[in-house]
């Protein structure tokens, strides 16, 4: 008996230790895939420092140009906050001070865009790069910055619509006349909101951006899941006029990267306000983006390009094209692989872990990561732009790298907390 006992006990312990093996062996294992994929970062975006100098309101990294020479922006585009992102995301995962001074550097050219008023993108432009900086080296100067950059983006609510205007006027593909256009991107704007009601206490800002995820929410999806890029409101009434796209294939696909900002968008807001229905939202949407992944886990530019059913209507740019249901956007999977390391901790099901995991590595080889010195020096290749406006087509893009460092420095947290 007491030799069965003593065998009994010798066997658990070493099936204890096999498990203690393969788990220290998987962690650093991970540990050496992210370190490699830092150092890697870290060489491209230090050639693209060495190319633009210093800030210079115009020189803000964005694309590669069809001469395949860098394409920058200047600050009053979408994307500036990016870069300087960026800086913040490599000095989180490399621990170098000097990702700290550069960044710091970029994040202080965008001051006056605390003021900014013109569109509803300035919660990317202030909260990617201010946001960063306040998070990884708090300032009382970061946080004034932030808040007046949270009014500013207040001025474009409009309560009988109950939602941020995005753009000013502008005409649809069909001709439709856009008064009062909301994109899906919209959502993430809001995480700035929440910040500025985190730290003021004021309800205002907690208000509008529940508000607009409210109304995004009802207006915005299909009863798949799917979403529609533009909703344009009647502003004076708040009625729905027109449901249609702008970057994607017709009115009635799914833009890959539209659905991306709606999985981050309703992860963000439930982990900002822990209400329920927007953890429901956020993986029914992430739910439809991954069923409809391919084997690389990196999605073609919209869901439904090509398909029976889906038709761009008034313009025919997307029959002329003839990569036009083969083209990839790595940058909607670098959204979506950032988005699903949180909500697997929000949703406790590690299902979203293991998606976040194998986009991450399909984004990490050859495939989608760049050759040293190549790619524009930026990370992450095959995104897109905007097809139907011809824009950005198969290039790296600012945001595509930003959100995949992003969900390296999240995957990094995950390993080294075990
Ligand atoms: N927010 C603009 C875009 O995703 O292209």
């Amino acid at each position: 008996m007491y030799m069965k006992k003593n065998f009994c006990l010798k066997v658990v312990l070493i099936l204890i230790g096999f498990n203690v093996c393969i788990s220290v062996k998987f962690f650093s294992q991970e540990a050496a895939f992210i370190k490699e994929n830092t150092d890697f970062a870290c060489r491209q975006i230090e050639n693209i420092l060495k190319e633009v100098g210093d800030p210079n309101n115009k020189n803000y990294p964005r694309t590669l140009a069809t001469d395949k020479s860098l394409k920058t922006t200047s600050k009053y585009d979408w994307t500036p906050g990016f870069f300087p992102g960026i800086l913040w995301y490599l000095y989180e995962l490399s621990g170098n001070e000097k990702w700290k001074i550069c960044a710091e550097k970029w994040t202080d050219s965008l001051e006056e865009l605390k003021g900014f008023t013109k569109h509803h993108d300035i919660g990317f432009m202030m909260y990617c790069s201010y946001g960063n900086a306040e998070r990884l080296s708090p300032k009382s100067i970061y946080r004034d910055i932030l808040v007046q950059s949270a009014e500013s983006l207040c001025t474009r609510y409009n309560d009988t619509v109950k939602a941020i205007k995005s753009w000013n006027y502008r005409e649809a593909w069909n001709g439709n006349k856009w008064y009062y256009p909301v994109i899906i991107d919209n959502m993430m704007n809001l995480e700035l909101l929440l910040y500025a009601y985190k730290v003021t206490g004021n309800k205002k800002f907690y208000n509008i951006a529940v508000t607009h995820a409210d109304t995004t929410l009802k207006n915005h999806f299909r009863a798949d899941h799917g979403s529609y890029h533009v909703v344009n409101y009647d502003p004076e009434t708040g009625i729905v006029l027109h449901k249609q796209t702008c970057q994607g294939y017709s009115d009635n696909s799914t833009w890959a990267r539209g659905q991306a900002w709606a999985v981050y968008g309703y992860t963000m807001m439930y982990r900002c306000t822990r209400d329920r229905k927007y953890l429901e939202a956020a993986k029914n949407f992430a739910d439809y983006y991954i069923e409809h992944l391919p084997e690389d886990y990196v999605p073609r530019w919209d869901f439904n390009a090509g398909q029976d059913g889906y038709y761009p209507d008034g313009n025919s740019y997307a029959k002329k094209c003839p990569k036009v249901t083969t083209l990839k956007d790595a940058s909607a999977s670098a959204i979506v692989s950032s988005a699903l390391f949180e909500l697997t901790a929000l949703a406790g099901e590690k299902r979203y872990m293991e998606i976040a995991t194998h986009i991450l590595k399909s984004l990490s080889s050859p495939r989608y990561r760049a050759q040293l010195g190549e790619n524009g020096n930026f990370v992450i290749m095959h995104c897109t732009g905007s097809l139907p406006h011809k824009a950005e087509i198969d290039v790296p893009l600012v945001y595509a790298d930003y959100y995949y460092l992003e969900a390296l420095a999240r995957y990094k947290k995950i390993i080294e907390n075990k």
